[in-house]
């Protein structure tokens, strides 16, 4: 509401200068240190078109000494790359494997379907596999890394409620006007583990719901696309971690099919466990993006968000 409040020098100004100061520090590395990707299979040679290389050739000056992007436009580019699609991915796969560390029979339950394909696999054969597609989903709806999302209403609205509310003057309401320009928060967290919608196990970490959900609803698209519809305004039931309507996360795809690819490398050949036990607490720290870390940390565990874990090689 006051922009000039940003530039307060307290501590969260601090804390979004150094923020910056790392992510332009990282991202001038991620640029010095990139080797072009050779891709044959787009049709124009050995080009390098992953994002960082197609950034790098934005940032050449073509014979007319112009530029497509500036260097600030570059580097803000690889600030949404790094915060939007490295943090949100990293987290919620943390997230995955602390919950496969605490319940080993789904872990099990897992490889032995990981294992029923061989390890060249087509990524269109594991985006299909029910059970790692469950998982995945599960993690986004408890874990969704980013709790919050905002929109402003661009006319005045109505909005009707599931179920009336009781407003200050402890009038009953059925519905809520919204006037044009109010900023409105979307609570991501709490709608994703709301028992209203996912029943009185909302806040446990049940894959089989959607593994019922899907089978109940012919929802086999889903599964078949690895990514399908993350988005509950098709009207099925969805979590709302990739955020909802023509702003949502663009990049869901991707999202998906990183977890699915790196859940199916690590957990083939590598089982996890928590030394802390199953039981260990472990609660979500951080804004924008929440991270896991140990409640009940001793002096001997690491400090920040590291969540300590034990991994062992299997064998076959
Ligand atoms: C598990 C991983 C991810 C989660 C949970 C996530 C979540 C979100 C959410 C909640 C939003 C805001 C949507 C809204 O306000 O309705 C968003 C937007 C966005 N995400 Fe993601 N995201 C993830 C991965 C990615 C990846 C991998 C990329 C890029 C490759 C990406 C790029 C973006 C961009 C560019 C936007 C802004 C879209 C717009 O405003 O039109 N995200 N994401």
């Amino acid at each position: 509401m006051w922009p000039l409040l940003r530039k307060w020098p307290g501590p969260r100004s601090r804390i979004v200068r150094d923020f910056h100061a790392t992510v332009r520090r990282i991202g001038r590395q991620v640029l010095v240190r990139h080797k072009p990707v050779k891709m044959l299979d787009v049709g124009e040679g050995q080009a390098d078109w992953s994002f960082i290389g197609l950034l790098i050739k934005a940032l050449a000056e073509d014979p007319a000494g112009e530029r497509r992007l500036s260097h600030k436009e570059v580097m803000t580019q690889i600030n949404t790359w790094l915060f939007s699609g490295f943090e949100t991915t990293a987290a919620s796969l943390t997230w995955l494997l602390i919950e496969l560390a605490k319940h080993r029979e789904m872990q099990d339950r897992l490889r032995i379907e990981l294992r029923q394909l061989p390890d060249d696999a087509e990524y269109s054969e594991i985006a299909r596999l029910p059970y790692l597609h469950s998982v995945v989903y599960e993690t986004l709806r408890l874990h969704p890394p980013i709790g919050t999302t905002t929109r402003i209403a661009s006319q005045d609205d109505i909005i009707p409620l599931s179920a009336p509310i009781s407003t200050k003057s402890g009038d009953l309401v059925n519905t809520l006007k919204i006037a044009k320009g109010t900023h409105v928060r979307v609570p991501i967290r709490p709608v994703n583990t709301a028992k209203e919608f996912w029943g009185p196990g909302a806040g446990t970490f049940d894959p089989e719901r959607w593994w019922n959900i899907s089978a109940e609803e012919d929802g086999e698209a889903d599964v078949v696309g690895g990514g399908g519809s993350h988005s509950g305004s098709s009207g099925r039931i969805m979590h709302l971690a990739f955020g909802d309507g023509s702003r949502a996360c663009i990049g869901a795809g991707v999202a998906l099919a990183l977890m699915k690819v790196v859940v199916f490398v690590l957990v083939r050949r590598y089982a996890f466990a928590l030394p802390h036990g199953a039981q260990a607490q472990i609660q979500a720290v951080g804004e924008p993006v929440a991270r896991p870390q140990v409640k009940t940390r001793t002096d001997s565990d690491p400090a920040g968000t590291a969540v300590m874990m034990g991994i062992r090689k299997l064998m076959g």
